[in-house]
């Protein structure tokens, strides 16, 4: 039997996916060793793998055929815009993708006036000035701790995942305008999606029974 493999974005989403995989019967004890530097696991019995790599190269391995499946955040997968079935929202990891800056930025978004944004996610930001606001933005890539720009004046407003709010209500921010939901789902790749057909949806309708408990 051919392995079927699943891609996993590294971290507290990979934590809990395989939590998810576990209820239904599909473990990998291996992954358990939180000392160990390894990248691949295999429950052999099952013909299934399982490999962590960076959030934002999941929809990578999935597009190329590398990994059938692949789990990550719906923002990583709005952001890579790759060619890949989103089959399944995995109803964890929820937040938000917001517009967020100082109170006073908030007339800055009403008139539309030319306005720059710092973001992690330059494709998402893009997309909802241009095409949803029409208001021309200047978009600054950043790659963390996105909420300083504003702060120090790189950027007028922020696009960023908002979860409990702290990080936002810490340094004086607020959420301005909410660009949409965010959770963990479950994509996978077209050519699998047809040639592992019995097997995918074997797992995503086991998934979403235990969803349902
Ligand atoms: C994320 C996000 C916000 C924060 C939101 O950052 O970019 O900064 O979490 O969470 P909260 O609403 O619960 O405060 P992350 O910790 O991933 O680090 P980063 O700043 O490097 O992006």
């Amino acid at each position: 039997m051919r392995y079927l493999t699943v891609a996993l974005a590294k971290g507290r989403l990979a934590a809990r996916a395989m939590e998810m995989f576990e209820q239904i019967g599909i473990s990998c004890e291996e992954m358990k060793d939180k000392d160990s530097r390894k990248l691949i696991f295999a429950n052999e019995e099952l013909g299934i793998r399982f490999f962590l790599a960076k959030a934002t190269d999941v929809p990578t391995y999935v597009e190329y055929g590398a990994a059938d499946i692949g789990i990550a955040g719906r923002d990583t997968i709005l952001e890579e815009g790759r060619k890949l079935y989103e089959v399944m929202d995995l109803g964890i990891g929820r937040c938000r993708m917001c517009v967020c800056g100082p109170e006073s930025a908030g007339e800055r978004l009403k008139h539309h006036e030319l306005i720059r944004v710092a973001t992690k996610y330059p494709n998402i930001a893009r997309d909802y000035f241009h095409n949803r606001k029409y208001q021309t933005a200047e978009i600054i890539r950043l790659n963390g701790s996105i909420e300083l720009a504003p702060i120090v004046g790189l950027s007028e407003v922020i696009v960023d995942i908002v979860e409990t709010g702290s990080t936002l209500r810490e340094n004086g921010l607020t959420v301005l305008e909410e660009i949409c939901p965010l959770s963990a789902r479950m994509v996978v790749n077209q050519v699998s999606m047809k040639t592992e057909h019995e097997r995918i949806t074997k797992i995503i309708r086991a998934l979403e029974r235990t969803g349902e408990k």
